[in-house]
């Protein structure tokens, strides 16, 4: 099978890295990629939210199969410019990416479907802002309604930072405040049948103790060894197969992968939020675990369906991945800095670096180019092994003014004990 990867980030570099890894996979291609990618695929320029730019290199390099990366071309309908032209692609049609492009209709698909997550209001006036703040109550959750990078909620206590997130965004949803731990939780679908991954966690917030700005993630493991037993199954039947049934009412199969984000409240788990594509950097540990060759599984999200898959094989032990973040990350991160300590990362025993935001610096040297610049894979027998790995790994890793978050997987191994 001849594959096309569309992204350049740190899921991307996994995505190909596991499609390298499947005896099925001839050839791989991605577009834009990245440095550490083009060690694994050839990279194309291309602009990946045009549809017929995609569809183009798609059908020049045979392509048998296309894996949409991050939520920018889904919602401008690559997907659907590319199964027009009968070529196989693993991510939703734009009309039901709208699930990650609009809060507000994923709320309105959840509510349609009887699917547990958290009272919410969609504000538009100064006015309503007001009211809903005083329903719901602080901590306060301000989520501006269309597409931000992970950037888009502002959670808070300081009501005058509320109304002024609200204020910049326009149209905003307010909710009510979740607690508990939160979990993501990945499922193919191929439209009727759904097939979940292992569930993983996220680190949200730019610093340790989960201080500071959010941010797209700062770090992740999988799998989760405090996760209540029957918790997949809970959510599947809950969350998973009311919201897939809903949009096929709506008339919008949901084809690709569904990111349920999860809160396990006192009450159960409660869905934080919808993305229409692969977690980054959730990706990361989830695809290092899985055994069973990746391609065809995600080609048969569009083809000939999952039913027949089975279910997924995953490998024993744990990953943990630390992202490497440049200075300034999550405002405006520096970029242009050279990159050292990335060979001997790579070298060590049960550690590699996946590439997020780097680009060549002439043709051996590689330089920061965005605010997450890698993703530190730490792996072995159990999350400590894996944790060690990693943080061992991120120390080798020279990059002036980057920082990195040092309480990856530290409460769950702490737990282990
Ligand atoms: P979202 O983009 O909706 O995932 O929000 C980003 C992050 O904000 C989430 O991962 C949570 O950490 C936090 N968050 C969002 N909604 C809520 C909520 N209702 N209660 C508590 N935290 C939330
Ligand atoms: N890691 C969070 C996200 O991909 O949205």
């Amino acid at each position: 099978m001849k594959a096309l990867v569309l992204g350049g980030g740190g899921r991307e570099h996994a995505l190909v890295r596991a499609l390298s890894l499947d005896p099925g996979v001839t050839s791989i291609h991605c577009a834009p990629g990245n440095p550490g990618i083009s060690e694994l695929a050839e990279n194309h320029v291309i602009n990946v939210t045009d549809g017929l730019a995609v569809t183009e290199l798609a059908a020049r390099i045979r392509a048998e199969l296309v894996v949409i990366g991050p939520e920018a071309p889904l919602v401008a309908g690559v997907a659907d410019a590319l199964r027009e032209r009968g070529i196989p692609v693993f991510g939703p049609d734009k009309a039901a990416a709208h699930l990650e492009g609009s809060k507000a209709f994923a709320k309105e698909v959840m509510e349609a479907a009887g699917v547990p997550t958290a009272r919410a209001r969609v504000c538009r006036t100064a006015g309503q802002v007001s009211d809903a703040l005083k329903e719901f109550g602080s901590p306060y959750v301000v989520k501006n309604d269309g597409l931000a990078s992970g950037k888009g909620v502002v959670v808070c206590d300081d009501r005058a930072l509320a109304e002024r997130h609200a204020r910049e965004c326009g149209r905003v949803v307010i909710e009510e405040f979740l607690d508990g731990p939160e979990v993501s939780l990945f499922v193919l679908s191929d439209g009727v049948h759904a097939l979940p991954l292992i569930p993983a966690q996220d680190f949200k917030r730019a610093y340790d103790g989960d201080q500071g700005p959010n941010t797209g993630g700062m770090g992740a493991y999988a799998p989760l060894p405090w996760a209540p037993t029957g918790m997949v199954d809970e959510v599947m039947e809950t969350v998973v197969r009311p919201t897939l049934r809903e949009m096929n009412r709506r008339g919008k199969r949901y084809q690709g992968l569904l990111y349920v984000g999860l809160a396990l409240t006192s009450q159960g788990p409660r869905v934080v939020e919808f993305n229409a594509r692969f977690g980054d950097p959730e990706t990361q540990v989830i695809l290092d675990r899985l055994a069973t060759p990746i391609g065809a599984v995600l080609q048969a999200t569009d083809t000939s369906g999952l039913k027949g898959i089975g279910s997924l094989q995953w490998k024993k032990g744990a990953a943990v991945t630390v992202v490497v973040a440049a200075e300034n990350y999550p405002g405006d991160p520096v970029k242009g800095d050279l990159i050292g300590g990335l060979d001997a990362a790579n070298a060590m025993e049960g550690a590699y670096v996946l590439h997020a935001g780097t680009a060549w610096e002439g043709t051996s040297a590689v330089r920061s180019n965005g605010g997450r610049v890698l993703n530190v894979v730490g792996t072995g027998a159990d999350l400590r092994q894996a944790r060690e790995r990693a943080y061992q790994a991120a120390s080798l890793i020279e990059l002036r003014g980057s920082f990195h978050r040092t309480d990856i997987a530290e409460r769950a191994v702490a737990e282990l004990a």
